[in-house]
C-alpha cells in the first residue's frame, strides 16, 4: 500500500474505516537532505482524528524549521501520536516505545541526540505514569496541547521533561497553524477536517470522554475557511471527522448570533463551494442522526452515499449498560428512514461483543440486528475493560474465549455481507476518484462512492481527477474496474 510514510497509521479503529482509510491520498513529500536540519518523524495511531491531529502537528514542526522523515532511523525528533481505545492500542505504543530507547541509546553513544515525544491519547490517559514506565520518553502531550507543540518540543530537547494534559480545545483549533498550499497538496485529494471534538455520550465502554474531553464544535467560520484552503490546493473529497461528527453545532454568523446550524446545515454549506466534488462525514452517534442530516442524503449529490453509524450491540439489555441511549428498534427505524432518503446508500457500523452480562441470547440479538441492516463495511471488537471507565467496574465480565469465538462469528457474517455488497457492484457503471498509483505499474486505486478501493489501469497524470468505470470483479476489500 502507497502512503506516506512519515505518517503511519498502525491499527484500525472505527469511525475510522481502517488503517487503509487513515492513510489514504498520501503521497511521499520529497525528502530534506540538509545535514543541520532538524528532522521529524511522526508516528500514529489509531483514528483519522488522529491523522489528522498528526498532520498539523507536523505543520507546525516544518513551519518552525523541522523537516519531515520518513525514516525513524534518521529522526531526531519521534512523535508518536498514541491511540487508547483498547488495551493492545496502547500496549502497542509501550512496545514501541522500548524499541525507541536502543536507537536513543545507540545515538547518544556516538554524541548524537534524539528527543521522544508521546501525544494522543495515551499521553492523556497515562499522564506521569508515562514518565515512570518508560523514563527515555521526554514529551508528554495530550489531544488539547498541540498549539503548544513546537514551544513544548523545544523545551524537551533542552534537557526538560515536559507534560502538557490540559484540556485548551478551542486554543487548539484557534491556534493551529494553517497548513501551507505545498502541505495539502502533498497530502493527496482526499483531505481529513476535523469540524467536532471530544465527547459528552460516556458509553460505559469508552475511554473517549475522559482523554478527548466535552464535546466542543468549531465554528462554522473555521471549518469553511479551512475547506476552502483544501480545495485552493487540489482537495476534491473532503471528509468531516469528529468522535460524534453529527453532534456537531453551530451557527450562521461563526460567533454563535446567527441562526442554529446542525451537521446537515453545515454538508450544505461545504457543497456550494466549487472546487469540493465529493464530501463525507464520520463518526456518528444514532442519538444525533437528526431529520436534516438524513434530508441531507437526499438533497446533496456531493454527499457520498456511506453512512458509518455504529449500533455496537443488538440486545436493548446490553444497549441500556452501554449507555447508548437507544434501542435496536430505534436504530433500525434510523437505518430504514435514511435508506429512503438515499436507497443506494452503504451502511458500515462497529460492534463490540462480550461487554460484561452479555449472555448468548444477547450475543443472537446482535447477530440479528447485523442481519436486519446487511452492512457494507464493519468494525468489530472484543470488549476491552479500560480502567476508569464504569463497563470495567461491572462483576459479570464474559470470558476472553466467548469472546473471541462471539467476535469470529459475528466477523464471518458481517465479512460475507461485504463481500456481497462489494458482489453486487459488478456490471455498474460508477465514478472513482483516482487518489493514487497502485500496487502494479500502470494501476491507479480511486475510491467508490461507497468508500471501496477501486484499482483501474491508468497514468499517474490522472491522479486528482474522477473517472467513469465500470466494475468488472470484486474481491473482499476491492473491486476490479474498466474505463468506459
Ligand atoms: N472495547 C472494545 N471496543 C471498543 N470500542 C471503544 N471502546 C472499546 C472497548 N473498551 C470500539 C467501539 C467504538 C470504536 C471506536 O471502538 O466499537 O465505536
Ligand atoms: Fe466513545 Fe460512546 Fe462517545 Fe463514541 S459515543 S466516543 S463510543 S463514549
Amino acid at each position: 500500500m502507497e502512503r506516506n510514510e512519515a505518517i503511519k497509521t498502525e491499527s484500525a479503529m472505527a469511525g475510522e474505516p481502517g488503517g487503509d482509510e487513515a492513510s489514504r491520498g498520501k503521497a511521499p513529500e520529497r525528502a530534506n537532505t540538509r545535514a543541520n536540519t532538524r528532522k521529524v518523524f511522526v508516528k500514529t495511531y489509531g483514528c483519522q482524528m488522529n491523522v489528522y491531529d498528526s498532520e498539523r502537528m507536523e505543520d507546525a514542526l516544518t513551519q518552525g524549521g523541522y523537516v519531515r522523515t520518513d525514516r525513524m532511523e534518521d529522526a531526531d525528533l519521534v512523535l508518536l501520536n498514541t491511540c487508547h481505545i483498547r488495551e493492545k492500542a496502547a500496549e502497542k505504543v509501550y512496545s514501541e516505545i522500548g524499541r525507541i530507547r536502543r536507537l536513543k541509546e545507540a545515538r547518544a553513544k556516538n554524541g548524537g541526540k534524539l528527543t521522544l515525544g508521546v501525544t494522543g491519547c495515551v499521553a492523556q490517559a497515562e499522564g506521569e505514569e508515562i514518565f515512570r514506565r518508560a523514563p527515555v520518553v521526554d514529551l508528554v502531550a495530550g489531544p488539547q496541547t498541540y498549539h503548544d507543540i513546537a514551544a513544548m518540543v523545544a523545551r524537551a530537547e533542552g534537557g526538560e521533561k515536559v507534560i502538557e494534559t490540559e484540556f485548551e480545545i478551542e486554543e487548539k483549533f484557534a491556534k493551529l497553524p494553517a497548513p501551507t498550499r505545498q502541505q495539502t497538496i502533498a497530502r493527496g485529494v482526499a483531505g481529513f477536517l476535523t469540524v467536532q471534538e471530544g465527547c459528552d455520550k460516556f458509553c460505559t465502554f469508552c475511554v473517549v470522554p475522559y482523554t478527548r474531553g466535552a464535546e466542543v464544535s468549531r465554528p462554522a467560520s473555521q471549518i469553511i475557511e479551512e475547506a476552502l484552503r483544501m480545495v485552493d490546493a487540489g482537495v476534491k473529497e473532503i471528509t468531516l471527522l469528529g468522535q460524534n461528527v453529527n453532534a456537531w453545532h453551530g451557527s450562521d454568523d461563526g460567533n454563535g448570533n446567527g441562526g442554529a446550524m446542525r451537521l446537515g446545515d453545515l454538508l450544505h454549506r461545504l457543497a456550494e463551494i466549487s472546487g469540493v466534488e465529493r464530501l463525507r462525514y464520520t463518526t456518528s452517534h444514532p442519538i444525533d442522526m437528526d431529520d436534516g442530516l438524513i434530508d441531507a442524503h437526499r438533497d446533496i449529490g456531493k454527499l457520498m452515499p456511506y453512512l458509518h453509524l455504529p449500533v455496537q450491540a443488538g440486545s436493548d439489555r446490553i444497549l441500556k449498560a452501554m449507555n447508548r441511549h437507544h434501542t435496536a428498534a430505534e436504530y433500525l427505524d434510523i437505518i430504514e428512514r435514511v435508506r429512503k432518503a438515499r436507497p443506494d446508500i452503504a451502511i458500515s457500523g462497529d460492534f463490540i461483543t462480550g461487554f460484561p452480562g452479555e449472555s448468548d441470547e444477547d450475543f443472537e440479538a446482535t447477530m440479528e440486528i447485523v442481519r436486519a441492516v446487511n452492512y457494507a463495511s464493519a468494525f468489530s471488537f472484543k470488549y476491552s475493560p479500560r480502567p476508569g471507565t464504569p463497563g470495567a467496574e461491572l462483576e459479570d465480565q464474559v470470558p476472553e474465549e466467548v469472546k473471541g469465538e462471539r467476535l469470529a462469528r459475528l466477523q464471518e457474517l458481517l465479512g460475507e455481507q461485504q463481500q456481497a455488497f462489494n458482489r453486487d457492484c459488478i456490471g455498474r457503471t460508477i465514478d472513482i476518484l483516482l487518489e493514487k498509483k497502485g500496487r502494479h505499474e500502470g494501476q491507479l486505486i480511486g475510491r467508490s462512492p461507497w468508500l471501496q478501493s477501486v484499482v483501474v489501469e491508468g497514468d499517474l497524470s490522472e491522479i486528482g481527477h474522477m473517472l467513469t468505470v465500470k466494475v468488472a470483479s470484486s474481491g473482499p476489500v476491492s473491486l476490479l474496474a474498466e474505463r468506459v
